[in-house]
């Protein structure tokens, strides 16, 4: 019998568009992700990745078309339907790790988890154990100023992760890093993503980075299309 959960479709978006005022972002956008699948956008700047993933993640309300999350039209969702599913089951990374300075290591992960109502002794003991898979363990009691970039982009990563999210939106979430530490962020976030059932859809102007997803997509002038794979 076929693994139920690994065929689930968990989130799909049917004719997308996006506008801003007369720009067209997104133009009929169709994709479908499986849960635990890791699916990779590359393309030009300007060419609508990011406009995408904020329409894939209910952040921007679509023009046209429909994104279901889990079979539920995220337009169809009330204000605070759509803020909890993006609060409890979704996580976020970017390129720039976006920590608050005001917090620890330790407070960044654990926030998606005290957010949704955790008590702090199991949202900080749960954020430990994240940042201990991704080699953070020590730095736990740091201020995000005190942590070098790859660092901090392996904290934003453990925080996007910590709540066991269905998927996690990731826009360019090692473009602010040398190539050698974005590989290792990269191989270490999937891994992680992978080993917990959590879907990604990465954002990625770097082939080598795309290359480590399970399918891929190329969006050029806000159209999406699926790269095909090439027999080798
Ligand atoms: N807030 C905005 N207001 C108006 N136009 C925008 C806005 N954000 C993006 N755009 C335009 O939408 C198009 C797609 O942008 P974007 O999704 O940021 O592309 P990418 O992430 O691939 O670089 C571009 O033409 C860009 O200039
Ligand atoms: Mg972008």
């Amino acid at each position: 019998m076929e693994n139920e959960i690994n065929t689930t479709e968990v989130l799909t978006a049917r004719g997308v568009e996006l506008f801003y005022g007369e720009t067209r972002a997104v133009r009929n956008a169709e994709i479908s992700l499986r849960r635990g699948e890791v699916a990779a956008i590359t393309g030009q700047s300007g060419s609508g990745k990011s406009s995408l993933l904020y329409c894939l993640a209910g952040v921007l309300p679509v023009a046209r078309g429909e994104v279901c999350f889990e079979g539920r039209s995220l337009g169809a969702l009330d204000d605070e339907e759509l803020s909890t599913i993006r609060r409890e089951r979704f996580g976020f990374v970017f390129q720039y790790g976006e920590l608050l300075p005001e917090l620890t290591v330790e407070e960044n992960t654990a926030l998606p988890l005290r957010l949704a109502g955790q008590r702090k002794a199991e949202a900080h003991a749960a954020a430990g154990d994240v940042l201990g898979r991704l080699g953070l363990a020590d730095l736990r009691d740091r201020r995000p100023s005190q942590v070098s970039g790859g660092q901090s982009q392996r904290v934003a990563v453990a925080r996007a992760l910590v709540h066991r999210p269905a998927v996690v939106f990731a826009d360019e979430p090692t473009g602010s890093l040398d190539s050698a530490n974005a590989t290792t962020v990269l191989e270490e976030f999937l891994a992680l993503a992978r080993a917990q059932g959590t879907a990604v859809v990465l954002v990625t102007h770097d082939a080598q980075v795309a290359a480590r997803a399970d399918t891929r997509y190329t969006m050029r002038d806000g159209m999406l299309a699926a790269q095909v794979r090439e027999a080798s």
